[in-house]
């Protein structure tokens, strides 16, 4: 889960209980380890380090995701451009979670050469992303209004909803929405919808369901980068809330569940083992291979998709496949029904 949540968290004054109400993190971690079975929210791999490692992981040849995107977006822009643009030649770009833009440079860079009148605007919990992602595209896009805006995305977007009457198009790639329980993203489809206009758009990353070997190698990759990923959420407890992880002693697993279309990610303790985090001020016991869980990223059929913009208010526009058939990008109308 990675936008939207992308959270800096400062390291507590590492003195116990009292600090656990000032910080989220203490306290969802106090409440994933003392779940059955334990978890932690893959929210927090997003520290300068798991941004980092993310970055290595877009960029694995196991790691299909972004190259089956980054397909759609360079052999299709002529036709994201017109679904886009229907007849609108002038249009607001936003991007929830906009990570390092490399993807998007494809889209707008087209879209000026037809000479279409863009707005952008990053939208990110983290500042340096925003800030990052700003000078990038002003320096490759000199003419291009940028307006970024750093927080949480709905409160920006309901700011931004009686803005300037153009069509707004909201983007959400990446299969970002794939870390979100069914729940929470029905609950995140419905809150864009509240504060998207008749006209406006909603363009979705879903990664489809395909050789489930093909979606647990991009989970387990032969380089380790996607374990050291997952175990760098232990580095992270170690360090801001003084816990005391060996990460000699826990091991990265991922599956793929077919009947559930979803690659799930755990850390695995290797012995008999007790853990003491300094802020939350107790231990945690862990059994000989106990799990902790962490990530979900849920895989999609197309009726998977069409099920999930119904029950959330919207109408499919159109789908955009790469070449593999790998992967989605699916553009969203709001439904007439719920105007
Ligand atoms: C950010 N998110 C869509 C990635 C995914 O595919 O679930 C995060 C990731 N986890 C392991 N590798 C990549």
């Amino acid at each position: 889960m990675r936008n939207g949540t992308h959270t800096k968290i400062q390291p507590p004054a590492i003195a116990g209980v009292t600090d656990i109400k000032a910080n989220t993190f203490a306290k969802d971690v106090l409440k994933g380890l003392t779940s059955i079975p334990k978890s932690l929210s893959s929210k927090y791999f997003y520290d300068d380090e798991g941004t980092r490692l993310f970055i290595e992981i877009m960029q694995l040849p196991e790691y299909y995701l972004t190259a089956a995107e980054m397909d759609i977006f360079t052999n299709q822009t002529e036709g994201i451009f017109n679904a886009f643009s229907d007849g609108i030649r002038e249009f607001d770009l936003i991007e929830l979670g906009a990570g390092d833009g490399t993807k998007t440079a494809v889209l707008i860079e087209h879209f000026l050469n037809r000479g279409a009148d863009l707005t952008y605007s990053p939208i990110d919990i983290s500042k340096e992303a925003c800030d990052a992602l700003s000078a990038k595209f002003n320096a490759m896009f000199p003419g291009l209004s940028i307006h970024p805006h750093v927080g949480d995305y709905f409160r920006i977007l309901q700011n931004l909803q009686n803005g300037s009457g153009r069509r707004k198009i909201l983007l959400f790639l990446g299969s970002n929405i794939g870390n979100f329980s069914r729940v929470q993203t029905i609950d995140f489809f419905k809150q864009l919808r509240a504060v998207m206009n008749r006209n406006d758009l909603l363009f979705v990353g879903f990664d489809l369901q395909k050789d489930p070997h093909v979606i647990r190698k991009a989970y387990d990759d032969s380089t380790g980068v996607t374990a050291a990923f997952n175990l760098n959420l232990l580095t992270r407890i170690n360090r801001e809330l003084g816990g005391n992880f060996d990460l000699n002693k826990f091991s990265h697993y991922a599956s793929y569940r077919p009947i559930e279309c979803a690659a799930r990610s755990y850390l695995f303790s290797h012995e008999k083992q007790s853990i003491y985090i300094e802020a939350l001020n107790r231990s945690f016991q862990f059994e000989p291979w106990e799990a902790i869980f962490t990530e979900i990223s849920q895989k999609y059929s197309l009726s998977m998709i069409e099920t999930l913009a119904s029950e959330s208010g919207f109408e499919i526009s159109k789908n955009f496949f790469d070449s593999k058939n790998y992967y989605c990008d699916s553009l969203w109308r709001p439904g007439q029904s719920h105007l």
